[in-house]
């Protein structure tokens, strides 16, 4: 069946059909576009507009289509897109009774019923691949409650804290970035099937029983904003773009991290390349192109809003040319979290340097003035000048963090105060343990291991509750 001959004369070039096909990418729409004709034509039925007996030789020649597979589809740019082909199809097997499958129903609808559908199933998935990856996160916790290593802060040594506590960042923003998903898929989860090409139609249909059968939760409400809107496409799609970034900063730390001058981990051979001249080099390749693909999703989610900035409603061409950049999208997030994930889970982090860099460097010394404050019931702005003018001296004269005493502390607190310290020597030995300032940090969210334990658990129940 030829859709030009009513109202134009002859084909299209050939260049300009194949500039405005769709049908290279539609293939990903190929089953949803089968379920949308089963849901319109059973409703046709059910509400009589069609035959009962042509609308069971359409849906025959539609599970006939679904088992053979998009194979049998003629996907010649002249089809325009794989509604005309999956139409075509059927009108090949039926007949011309197969034009009734079409009443009360656009391209424009269920172009749009189509992506909500297979973009539904792609959030799915993807909901499943993040609670995967915050479970391995999670497991990587448990072994490093006691791994301690510095945190930093403008990246220069801030405080002590562990592995584990650095690896919760990662877990808690990765969940956020679940949440955000999931509320997007409710924005991708209404049924914009039966406002055809912008005014719904003058056929008794039910929207409601066709949002039914295809599992949307509810209907649009409008139908001009139905065949207009790809605000959905949008949202999924910066929220993809977030967790592409989140998912960057891991890279970034996978990055740095192993390198000579951290030597805090080591990433596995299987997700290292070496140098083709340089022959001791291992290079982590595989999270720097991670790193690196986050552009891509931040290009996609600008490409989309820019194709929808200042369109007139209600149906343009012009939103087809959004849906391959959100498949671009989903596909990139796809394999950046796989290879994180896997990658992730083979790292193994060196304890004596983590140790080591977190004695290195004064990290210490925000808890060394805190037990001024509390030893001493000195304001913490006079503590933490102390404490400023210890580690300059500190430095000045060679001496190691951990070799403050209180005797040194009391020279200086002298000058700048007029009178010593005197706070026992082992509290002040206590206060510049790196391990010893972790177990204080036992406020909800912080380093120490039970407060670690703790929002492993909680973690773990809300991975429980988002599985149901
Ligand atoms: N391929 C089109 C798209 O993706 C389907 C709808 C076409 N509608 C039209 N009036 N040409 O948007």
């Amino acid at each position: 069946m030829n859709l030009r001959s009513g109202r134009l004369k002859g084909k299209m070039t050939a260049d300009a059909a194949s500039f405005t096909s769709s049908l290279e990418f539609d293939r990903r729409i190929f089953n949803a576009d089968i379920r949308c004709n089963i849901a319109h034509t059973t409703m046709l039925k059910e509400q009589g507009i069609i035959a009962a007996a042509d609308a069971d030789k359409i849906l025959n020649a539609l599970k006939e289509l679904k088992s053979e597979g998009i194979i049998a589809l003629n996907l010649d740019p002249s089809v325009e897109d794989i509604h005309m082909a999956l139409e075509n199809y059927v009108t090949q097997k039926i007949g011309e009774v197969a034009g009734f499958m079409h009443t009360g129903k656009s391209r424009n609808d269920q172009v749009a019923t189509d992506l909500r559908l297979v973009l539904k199933e792609e959030i799915e998935e993807i909901e499943k691949d993040v609670l995967n990856f915050i479970e391995i996160i999670l497991e990587m916790a448990s072994d490093h409650l006691e791994t301690v290593m510095v945190g930093y802060t403008h990246l220069q040594h801030a405080q002590p804290t562990t592995f584990a506590h650095h690896l919760m960042a990662y877990a808690n923003e990765v969940k956020r970035d679940f949440e955000r998903i999931q509320d997007a898929k409710k924005h991708v989860d209404i049924c914009p099937l039966g406002s055809a090409a912008m005014t719904g139609t003058g056929f008794p249909i039910n929207r409601e029983r066709t949002a039914e059968l295809l599992g949307f939760r509810r209907v649009m409400e409008n139908s001009i904003d139905a065949v207009s809107s790809r605000d959905f496409m949008a949202e999924t799609v910066f929220a993809l773009a977030m967790l592409a970034s989140n998912l960057s900063k891991i890279s970034e730390e996978l990055i740095i991290w192993s390198s000579y001058e951290f030597r805090l981990i080591e990433i596995s051979d299987e997700y290292s390349s070496t140098s083709s001249i340089m022959p001791q080099k291992k290079n982590p390749d595989v999270a720097e192109i991670s790193r690196s693909k986050t552009a891509v999703l931040y290009g996609e989610l600008i490409t989309i809003l820019t194709i929808l900035k200042a369109l007139p409603h209600s149906y343009n061409r012009d939103l087809q040319e959004v849906t391959p950049h959100l498949w671009n999208a989903v596909d990139t997030t796809r394999s950046m979290l796989n290879i994180t994930s896997n990658m992730l889970s083979t790292v193994s982090f060196n304890t004596e340097r983590g140790m080591e860099l977190a004695m290195a460097n004064f990290s210490t010394a925000t808890e060394l003035a805190d037990l001024i404050v509390r030893e001493k019931n000195l304001p913490f702005r006079i503590a933490h000048q102390i404490v400023g003018r210890t580690v300059t001296e500190a430095i000045d004269q060679g001496i190691r963090p951990e070799n403050i005493d209180s005797k040194f502390l009391d020279k200086i607190a002298v000058d700048i105060n007029g009178s010593p310290l005197k706070i026992k020597p082992e509290l002040v030995e206590n206060a510049l343990n790196p391990y010893e300032i972790i177990k204080t940090r036992n406020v909800k969210g912080g380093p120490s291991p039970n407060a670690v334990k703790e929002s492993i658990l909680s973690l773990k129940e809300f991975i429980k509750g988002a599985r149901n």
